[in-house]
């Protein structure tokens, strides 16, 4: 990891009214119309540096005591740099401030580093939604030479 200053990073969720940050959503879903599905039930937050939003992430609670990170995303030159875990380690706070006994999210069979990094964070494999992406999205999705096929969902005790 670089030595990326990540201490004048700023946390907070996004108030109504506020601009919805669609340019870094769209990197994590490329389907507005999936992303437009979710935000309703949920909570946008923001990390800022300097004044300018450098990453974000949904979180919807689902009831028994489990919330989900619904999309997670980073300026695409500023990914690899801890942003991204700094997002979730917020998460983790914020799911453990309210209770919440479990923490998932999902990503694609193709997404290898996310996979990596949920896994390095603490989430399991719980399940597998197949055929998800070719059942819910109209365009092909291809990551690392693979197609996005299934969702592998992971959680997180707490
Ligand atoms: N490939 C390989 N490794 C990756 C990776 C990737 N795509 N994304 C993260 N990692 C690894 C990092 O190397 C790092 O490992 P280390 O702790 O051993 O050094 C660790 O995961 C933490 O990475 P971090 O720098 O905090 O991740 P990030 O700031 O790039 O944020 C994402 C991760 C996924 C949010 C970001 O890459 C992103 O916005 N991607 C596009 C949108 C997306 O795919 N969202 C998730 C949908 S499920």
């Amino acid at each position: 990891m670089s030595q990326y200053p990540l201490s004048d990073l700023t946390f907070k969720s996004l108030s109504e009214g506020e601009e919805i940050p669609y340019s870094l959503l769209l990197l994590a879903d490329p389907s507005k119309e999936m992303i437009d599905g979710y935000l309703g039930p949920s909570q946008i937050y923001i990390a800022e540096q300097g004044g300018k939003i450098v990453g974000t992430m949904v979180l919807q609670p689902l009831g028994n005591n489990l919330i989900e990170i619904k999309n997670i995303a980073v300026l695409e030159e500023l990914q690899g740099k801890g942003i991204g875990k700094y997002l979730i380690e917020n998460a983790i706070q914020i799911a453990r401030e309210m209770k919440m006994r479990y923490i998932q999210i999902g990503t694609a069979n193709s997404s290898i580093g996310q996979l990596y990094l949920y896994q390095k964070m603490g989430f399991e494999i719980e399940g597998v939604k197949r055929n998800y992406f070719t059942d819910n999205y109209m365009e092909k999705i291809y990551e690392n030479g693979i197609e996005a096929k299934h969702m592998i969902m992971l959680v997180k005790l707490l």
